[in-house]
């Protein structure tokens, strides 16, 4: 018995160990960036917001999907009902048959209509198995993105600014560190290896507001766009916290004061 039970525990760890290959025991700190929309009375900055959708919209939605927001949702960054419709209108969604109940039309291809603002973003693959096909691995929704991962916006801003070309000495001289040439490295990533080909770059897309057009800014800025996805009710939630709060403060002192009114003459 006492046999089985160190067999047993020796497995267990020798697995641990195998699994610990290019697990990531050495990762850094997170990279330092702030963003207006932190601390209590923290608010989306919506110039941001418009700056990151345009990343979302000219890079990321190439390989990702945003399944959870609609197009009317973008009324959030100040874009009217027109601009909108606009936007929606130039993707095409896949309708299962045509008016004749067939699957496919007379040139060989799926129906489709275009996108209007109820929608939900198109997304860039038919299903997961056509975009791991083209990518090697899936490109995760990015609709909850910034909740789904410890560190939240902190550690996907990271993650987009930790690719590396040379893996440095702290990981190459780590036990189990595994070299993959096929592969793009990046130091935040667990297991550091990756699919998806470093993004961000100076001037990766044009700003018409002004904002410097750096790698770092572009990273803060989708990572505000997608925090916003992903919480959009936040200003919602801070003001109504806030008002709260008030209410309480004012509450208390009527109370307070209510009370001294009542027993003022109460003899002791
Ligand atoms: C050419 C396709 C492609 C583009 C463009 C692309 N990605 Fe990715 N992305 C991927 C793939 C593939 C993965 C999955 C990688 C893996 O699991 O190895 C991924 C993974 C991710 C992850 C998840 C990392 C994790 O912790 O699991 C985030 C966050 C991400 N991408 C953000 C972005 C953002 C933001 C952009 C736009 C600036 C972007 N991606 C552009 C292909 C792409």
């Amino acid at each position: 018995m006492r046999k089985l039970l160190i067999a047993a525990v020796a497995a267990f760890t020798l697995n641990l160990g195998a699994a610990q290959a290019n697990s990531g025991t050495y990762v850094p700190e997170f990279k330092d960036a702030s963003w207006s929309f932190e601390g209590f009375f923290g608010r989306y900055d919506q110039k941001q917001l418009r700056r990151g959708y345009k990343i979302y919209s000219q890079v990321c939605a190439a390989c990702h999907s945003l399944n959870r927001v609609a197009y009317r949702n973008l009324s959030a960054l100040g874009f009217t009902e027109d601009e909108i419709k606009e936007i929606a209108a130039e993707k095409e969604i896949r309708l299962p048959y045509g008016d004749a109940g067939a699957l496919l039309n007379d040139d060989g291809e799926f129906f489709t209509r275009p996108a209007i603002p109820a929608d939900k973003f198109v997304p860039p693959f038919a299903n997961d198995a056509a975009a791991i096909d083209v990518n090697g691995a899936l490109p995760p929704d990015l609709s909850l993105i910034t909740k789904a991962r410890k560190g939240g916006p902190h550690y996907v801003y990271s993650f987009l600014m930790g690719f590396m070309d040379e893996v440095p000495e702290e990981v190459m001289h780590q036990k189990g560190f595994v070299l993959n040439e096929d592969k793009n490295f990046n130091i935040y990533f667990p297991g550091y290896y990756n699919s998806m080909p470093p993004q961000i770059m100076d001037e990766m897309v044009e700003y018409e507001d002004g904002t410097p057009m750096t790698g770092e800014q572009h990273a803060k800025d989708i990572v505000a766009f997608l925090n916003w996805a992903a919480e959009p009710e936040l200003d919602h939630r801070k003001s109504l916290g806030l008002k709260v709060m008030l209410f309480l403060l004012v509450l208390t002192a009527m109370l307070y004061a209510l009370k001294r009114k009542i027993w003022a003459n109460v003899k002791h």
